[in-house]
């Protein structure tokens, strides 16, 4: 196989919504603070949803719209850091809630990178032969390891998930055409979260240096994404949709003045979902496809950031 093709997309986001000026009753913030710094407005939050149950309703969403069964399915790659699970991995609780019997599934951590690491995962199983099609997910329930006292990070983040189903493609300049990405582990506690629940106080919930990660972001994306599009023998501007994790929209104004960009081609939704972390790019890919906005031959570049630090982008013909 040459590369990967999307085939099927889908998404599930928690019922209940909270609202900035719901966030003003908790902590010591407003929703102008929010919105002025990070574009949000509103994100879901999970009840009695989990990693897991969302993942599931993705899936079953993406396995629809791509036309295919879970017995279909040869592979399942779960991007999440929150799942409520340590064992069973979110993968396979999934395979099994959807009877995908014949898949290998397993779960990747690269947080807001994770969705286009487990793609790029997928791609190098089905090109290599190993697999012909897979299920990659990113799924979060991120409200479970947030601090709802710290204002800094509680206002920032969201629960979703968002699923793709790929399949092997021999056409050319289809499908994936390029993907670059990168760790920096030495920069990894800017984001940080420590499991070991009940060690210290405190310390299993999120900690973000915003700047530190503000800082890494503008400068490691654009380059990163340039990379890609080298590869890929294409400039900024024969993409369509740059379809970005959704962190800050001030991040994405900054990446899209690097790149010599108009706004128009960054679609955004944090505004409505928050920060979603390795949900983001699925779950904003599956919105566009819904609705039309994703064209079949349309160029799209996928770029994610996160703990780790990592970072990744793809350039793809949908
Ligand atoms: O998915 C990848 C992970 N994360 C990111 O991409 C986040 C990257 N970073 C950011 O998006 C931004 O750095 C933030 C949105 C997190 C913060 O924005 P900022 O413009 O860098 O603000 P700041 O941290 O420099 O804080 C400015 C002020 C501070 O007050 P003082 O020291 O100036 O008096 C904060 O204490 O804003 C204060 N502040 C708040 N005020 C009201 C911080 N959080 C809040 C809040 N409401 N929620």
């Amino acid at each position: 196989m040459k590369s990967i093709k999307i085939i099927g997309t889908g998404s599930a986001l928690p019922r209940k919504v909270m609202t900035n000026f719901d966030l003003e009753k908790k902590v010591d913030t407003t929703d102008a603070w929010i919105r002025e710094r990070t574009g949000i407005e509103e994100r879901h939050i999970a009840e009695d949803e989990t990693c897991a149950s969302l993942a599931v309703q993705a899936c079953l969403e993406a396995l629809e719209s791509a036309g295919r069964s879970p017995a279909d399915v040869e592979l399942i790659l779960v991007a999440t850091c929150s799942s409520e699970m340590l064992l069973p991995c979110c993968a396979c609780q999934v395979q099994s809630a959807i009877g995908a019997d014949q898949a290998v599934a397993f779960d990747i951590n690269a947080a807001c990178s994770g969705f286009l690491f487990a793609l790029e995962t997928a791609r190098a199983y089905i090109a290599s032969g190993v697999y012909k099609n897979a299920l990659v997910v990113g799924t979060e329930v991120l409200s479970r390891i947030i601090d709802w006292t710290d204002r800094s990070t509680c206002v920032l983040f969201g629960d979703g998930a968002g699923a793709v189903y790929v399949e092997g493609t021999e056409e050319e300049h289809t499908g994936i055409i390029s993907m670059v990405s990168g760790s920096d582990g030495s920069k990894g506690m800017a984001l940080s979260c420590n499991a070991r629940a009940g060690e210290t106080e405190g310390d299993v919930y999120v900690k973000m240096d915003g700047r530190e990660v503000y800082k890494f972001a503008t400068r490691q994306v654009p380059a990163c994404i340039s990379k890609a599009l080298e590869q890929a023998q294409m400039s900024p501007v024969d993409i369509d949709l740059y379809v970005l994790h959704q962190a800050n929209i001030r991040i994405l104004e900054v990446i899209a003045k690097h790149l010599k960009v108009d706004m128009s081609h960054f679609p955004v939704n944090l505004t409505r979902v928050g920060n979603m972390s390795s949900a983001a790019i699925p779950v904003l890919l599956d919105e566009l496809n819904k609705s039309g906005k994703i064209r079949s031959g349309q160029k799209l570049v996928l770029s994610g950031f996160g703990a780790g630090l990592t970072y990744g982008a793809c350039v793809m013909v949908w």
